[in-house]
């Protein structure tokens, strides 16, 4: 009697620990499971390896790469922001800085922030555009690290080129 309920109790003991075990392998992730086997893995886990890119990097406009000049009637009153200098505005619709020098010059920068590409949280403090992400800044130069387009403004209207 006393023998089977040693027998009875360690199998008890064996079944609880492997399904301990699988529950275990089955919650755990997996550089842990991996760890725990002897295979270093320097991954850590967490949610954040799962976002491979920032939702505000991707854009239903086209790759400006690839896209056709565009042409802007700042006389129809579109984009009032660049109507005086110093003005500028983040157009999202095209993934452009657009931000007006001079009486005959606007400049347009892709919008895409070379930190880690997102685009949709700017400021503009006269010389310098800030992402508000990290708050890292780039100047209105376009010799600056954001991406500068041709442009050419006469008449209000304002071409853009994508070279
Ligand atoms: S993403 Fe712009 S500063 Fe980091």
């Amino acid at each position: 009697m006393t023998f089977s309920f040693i027998r009875f109790y360690l199998y008890f003991k064996k079944k609880n620990s492997m399904e301990n075990r699988r529950s275990f392998l089955k919650t755990a992730c997996k550089p842990v499971v991996l760890a725990t086997l002897g295979i270093p893995i320097l991954n850590a886990c967490s949610t954040e390896e799962m976002l491979t890119e920032s939702p505000s990097t991707s854009s239903a406009a086209p790759s400006l790469e690839s896209k056709e000049p565009l042409v802007i009637d700042l006389g129809s009153g579109s984009l009032p922001d660049l109507t005086k200098i110093g003005g500028w505005i983040n157009y999202t619709q095209e993934d452009l800085l657009l931000v007006r020098i001079s009486e005959d010059e606007i400049r347009a920068f892709d919008n895409r922030c070379p930190h880690q590409g997102n685009r949709d949280k700017w400021d503009y403090d006269g010389s310098n555009f800030t992402c508000q992400y990290h708050s890292n800044s780039y100047s209105n130069s376009c010799s600056g690290s954001l991406r500068c387009f041709t442009t050419k403004f006469e008449d209000n209207i304002l071409t853009i080129t994508f070279d």
